[in-house]
């Protein structure tokens, strides 16, 4: 099968292209970084399993990343998994490319953009998933078309909180608008999870909360299993944890408030498309 994952370089996406190429599959790695996609994929290539590709993708750019998605549907026609992975905390104001809210930009949006890029492609395999990594952190946010460009004051964890909860809710919406298409939609809280994506918090902070954490290879099982698992094969719209209880917020239970932020978010992106 041939699966793609943002942000593979590193982290639970590097885990789960690890686990994925281990079970013989041909694993694209969509990454910004060219110096360390090309460590992960030296890495995973030595392993002399599966099939290890390089893709160019940086999610901070709506420009890049539609050219990212036709790379991709020129070089492969069809894929039967994307891993919507990629993801980072901002502890600071800052905007992409396109002057949205980092975290809201890259998190959410260029997925959103990339997914409706790809879907075409996935329609070529007999049946596709596509798997979104949204977090237990949802219930830290909600969704505020005032704030996606980042006005007023910033608060970190309500942005992370609401580009996690667009994952969530950017799953339910595509899972219903698809339950009669052969792509499923499923959305996870990977847990508390030892990766790079804590790198801005303070050295001993992270050392006292890393007690917690558990290692990358933990959610990668359980994404694999969404991935290529045959007891994933007839779910749709579903919400799991690798770790921690996969309680959904309020918010998250909204179908029309994700009916609702689909709408807006194909108008942000509109001319990319
Ligand atoms: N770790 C946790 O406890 C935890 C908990 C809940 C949810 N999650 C979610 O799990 C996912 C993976 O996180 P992780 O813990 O594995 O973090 P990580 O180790 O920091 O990996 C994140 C990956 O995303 C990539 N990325 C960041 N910005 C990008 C951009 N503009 N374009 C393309 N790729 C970009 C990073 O590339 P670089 O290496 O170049 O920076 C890296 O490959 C994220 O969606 C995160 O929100 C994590």
């Amino acid at each position: 099968m041939k699966i793609l994952i943002t942000g593979a370089n590193t982290g639970i996406g590097f885990s789960t292209a690890e686990q994925l190429v281990k079970q013989g599959q041909h694993v694209i790695l969509a990454c910004r970084n060219p110096q360390k996609a090309q460590a992960a994929q030296d890495k995973l290539r030595a392993l002399d399993q599966g099939q290890v590709d390089l893709v160019s993708l940086d999610l901070n750019s709506l420009e890049n990343t539609r050219k990212a998605a036709d790379e991709i549907a020129n070089r492969y026609g069809s894929l039967d998994v994307l891993i919507n992975n990629a993801g980072l905390f901002s502890k600071t104001k800052q905007l992409t490319q396109n002057g949205f809210e980092q975290q809201f930009g890259v998190n959410y949006l260029g997925h959103f953009l990339l997914t409706h890029k790809l879907i075409p492609v996935l329609q070529q395999a007999p049946k596709a998933r596509i798997i979104h990594l949204a977090s237990i952190a949802h219930w830290a946010g909600s969704i505020k078309p005032n704030k996606f460009r980042a006005e007023g004051f910033y608060n970190p964890l309500f942005y992370y909180g609401q580009s996690k909860l667009a994952n969530l809710l950017f799953s339910n919406a595509l899972a219903e608008q698809m339950a009669d298409s052969t792509i499923s939609n499923n959305a996870l809280h990977p847990g508390g999870v030892a990766s790079d994506i804590y790198r801005d918090l303070p050295k001993p902070i992270y050392e006292v909360m890393k007690i917690g954490l558990v290692p990358t290879s933990v959610p990668a099982k359980l994404i694999t299993q969404m991935a290529i698992g045959d007891e994933w094969e007839n779910r749709n719209g579903d919400y799991v944890s690798a770790h921690m209880p996969d309680w959904r917020s309020p918010h998250a239970k909204n179908q029309q408030l994700a009916r609702d932020l689909y709408a807006q978010s194909m108008s942000l992106v509109e001319k990319y498309l």
